[in-house]
């Protein structure tokens, strides 16, 4: 069964299997292979509960642990979440310090269970832009997960969609490249998302409906998932009822055939 730790609803310790009451709706066939998470509405949710912004963005990390775990437990390929955009470093200083110091946290707390249960974890973003011993952290988390055969959890960091393109750019000009061998191949080739599939779901929490510079490219062809559910509030029940949605979508890539 999935364990709760915590003591809160939102948080989860073991994987759930095939078999767990949460997954009893799910099409297995029928499930995207890449998702990936716009997590808003962590001040939103504090300020509800009259709480200061930062304690919103603490319920969220334990939101993002039971959605890693669901993730894991339907076998998605990929899962990456966005955590900090270039845009986010317009807040006040100590909010962003909260985060920065928050993610490192995060990673220290979790890096041994995510490695037991196989992650391959990944940042995106402009990395150099980051405290230096977070970094350092990032590195090494990389590094350790580097040989995982699991999903692979890409933790968006200090990202933009455009600037990853402008990097992509910068990086084709150094060295050299071709201009008449770019193609969508090569492109994806060189995106922070090397080696992932294209994202087929993007699930945004807090009601907004934009992209807010996530995954520009990546989501060209994404399905859009709406819900007016808060990130600290949203559940695994609600990324299987996500997984359900888009089970029922006719994706045709501007072709003709149906599902
Ligand atoms: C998302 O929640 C978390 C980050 C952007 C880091 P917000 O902090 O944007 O919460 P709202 O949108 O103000 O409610
Ligand atoms: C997007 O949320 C970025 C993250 C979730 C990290 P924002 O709250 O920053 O987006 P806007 O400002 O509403 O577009
Ligand atoms: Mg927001």
């Amino acid at each position: 069964m999935f364990k709760k730790i915590f003591g809160g609803a939102d948080a989860y310790k073991t994987v759930p299997q095939r078999d767990d009451p949460l997954f009893r709706e799910v099409d297995w066939q029928r499930l995207p292979r890449h998702v990936a998470v716009i997590m808003d509405g962590n001040g939103r949710w504090a300020k509800g509960q009259g709480l200061l912004r930062t304690a919103g963005h603490k319920a969220g990390v334990r939101t993002l642990k039971g959605i890693l775990s669901t993730a894991i437990g339907l076998g998605l390929e990929a899962l990456t979440v966005y955590a900090f955009s270039t845009e986010n470093w317009k807040r006040p200083h100590a909010e962003v310090d909260f985060l920065m110091n928050l993610f490192s946290e995060y990673l220290a707390r979790e890096l041994r269970e995510m490695h037991e249960d196989n992650v391959r974890i990944h940042f995106l973003g402009r990395i150099e832009g980051l405290p230096a011993s977070l970094q350092q952290q990032m590195a090494e988390a990389e590094e350790l997960m580097s040989g995982n055969t699991g999903i692979r959890f890409n933790v968006a960091a200090n990202y933009g969609g455009q600037d990853e393109l402008i990097r992509v750019m910068q990086r084709m000009v150094r060295e050299g490249v071709d201009p008449e061998a770019i193609d969508e191949e090569m492109v994806a080739g060189f995106l922070d998302t090397a080696g992932c599939p294209p994202v087929d779901l993007v699930i945004r929490t807090s009601g907004d409906q934009r992209l807010s510079n996530f995954l520009l490219w990546q989501s060209a062809y994404a399905e859009f998932y709406f819900t007016e559910t808060n990130w600290p509030d949203f559940r695994p029940e609600d990324f299987v009822q996500a997984m359900q949605d888009f089970a029922g979508r006719d994706r045709r890539f501007g072709g003709l055939e149906n599902k």
